[in-house]
């Protein structure tokens, strides 16, 4: 599934519309964001984390790697690969100690291995000035959710 995002408010509106999809358990569930540098995945993740009942800042992982997130239907683990450089990484970062959660991965193209456990992946590029989102489904339900976003 493809859509055109306008501006930044359909990006958003976009993820409150992914968010609104999900089950209320959503533990266990790991979506992939890619696009290039200001391709507006961390947007998107703000709005998502937001329309998780989130009322803060929605800081950058990059450093941190992991920013929890501790809301009404779960933990939201916001997770940034930008600098991990192999996949043995992810064991550092306690990657497998996530699950109990939703995993919001940024950069996941530093980990390809993560398709085969993930959902959903959002790829989100640019269009002029404006974006375009594609949506794939890696898991059954993740392609159920995405026929209930159309
Ligand atoms: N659909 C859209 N159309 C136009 N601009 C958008 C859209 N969505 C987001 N933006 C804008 O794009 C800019 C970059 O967004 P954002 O910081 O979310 O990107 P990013 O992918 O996280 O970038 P980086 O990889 O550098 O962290 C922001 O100014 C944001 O408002
Ligand atoms: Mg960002």
């Amino acid at each position: 599934m493809i859509r055109q995002l306008a501006d930044e408010a359909a990006t958003i509106s976009l993820a409150q519309a992914v968010y609104g999809a999900l089950p209320p358990d959503y533990s266990g569930w790991t979506i992939l964001l890619s696009g290039e540098l200001g391709a507006g995945k961390s947007t998107f993740a703000r709005a998502f984390i937001r329309a998780a009942g989130h009322g803060g800042s929605v800081p950058s992982p990059t450093y941190t790697l992991v920013e929890p997130y501790d809301l009404p239907g779960g933990p939201i683990y916001h997770v940034d690969l930008y600098r991990i450089s192999t996949e043995d990484e992810l064991r550092y970062l306690g990657w497998s100690e996530l699950d109990g959660g939703l995993r919001m991965v940024e950069w996941p193209q530093r980990a390809p291995g993560l398709t085969d456990e993930a959902d959903l992946t959002i790829k989100l590029s640019y269009a002029g000035e404006a974006r375009s989102a594609e949506i794939l489904g890696l898991s059954k339900r993740g392609s159920g959710l995405i026929q209930k976003i159309n």
